[in-house]
């Protein structure tokens, strides 16, 4: 069976302007992304990593191109649709964790749920806790949480709603080696299991051949490659 396209970017563009003139940063990038597809990508620091997958999670606006995500040419969207779209087909997983502060492991799980209509936010808050091992930890505070925890609790809360899409961006960036092994193990996991497709932004050769399909960013432009 063929399988469905979630994710379609046509001659999609961004440059910034700086003091000497303008900074092309993506120039007619033409991404796609499968049903239950892993997707690395990669290139060097600098090379518009980030600001891709902010546009594909609707978190930034382009300059010229269409996205099309799970139908829906987002480019087009008004904040609200977009907001509706990514609470229920995204889960975005930072670097640097975004997890609320002043609440709880369980609180900043639930919230996402909440915004998404679940009718029994509170287990499946904690069911999926259960699954990134966090079932002792469900009323810490990020701060009384390790660098790895935080980030389980970030991934908790990205695919509570079982996304059919994971975007996630260097997630073990900010985490030992061995820490971020676990982090990896367990995102593949619940993706294989959701049957979500995965976009993870790596500097990790390593990591990248886990994934199905390696994209490399450079020059604005976006190669397949082999490694
Ligand atoms: N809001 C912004 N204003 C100006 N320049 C930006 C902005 N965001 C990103 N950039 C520039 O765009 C380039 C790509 O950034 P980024 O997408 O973060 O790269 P990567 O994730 O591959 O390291 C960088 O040179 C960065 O300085
Ligand atoms: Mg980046």
């Amino acid at each position: 069976m063929k399988k469905k396209l979630l994710i379609q970017t046509t001659d999609l563009s961004l440059s910034f302007p700086s003091a000497s003139g303008k900074l092309q940063i993506l120039n007619s990038v033409n991404f796609s992304l499968f049903e239950e597809e892993t997707v690395a990508l990669v290139g060097p620091s600098g090379s518009g990593k980030s600001s891709l997958l902010m546009l594909l999670g609707g978190l930034e606006d382009c300059e010229s191109g269409s996205i099309i995500v799970n139908g829906s040419e987002i480019t087009k969207l008004s904040e609200d649709q977009l907001t509706n779209l990514r609470k229920k087909t995204m889960g975005i997983v930072f670097q640097s964790f975004h997890l609320i502060p002043t609440i709880t492991a369980l609180d900043n799980v639930s919230i996402p749920l909440e915004l998404a209509g679940h009718l029994n936010v509170k287990n499946r808050a904690i069911e999926i806790l259960n699954e990134v091992g966090l079932e002792k930890r469900l009323n810490h505070f990020p701060s009384q949480l390790s660098g790895g925890e935080q980030q389980r609790v970030a991934i908790a809360r990205a695919l509570a709603i079982k996304p059919k899409i994971i975007l996630a961006d260097e997630p073990t960036g900010n985490l030992d080696q061995n820490t971020g092994l676990k982090i990896i193990d367990l995102l593949f996991s619940l993706n294989k299991k959701n049957k979500s497709s995965l976009v993870i932004v790596t500097h990790s050769t390593e990591l990248a051949e886990k994934c199905q399909r390696q994209v490399k960013l450079e020059d604005g432009k976006t190669i397949e490659s082999n490694w």
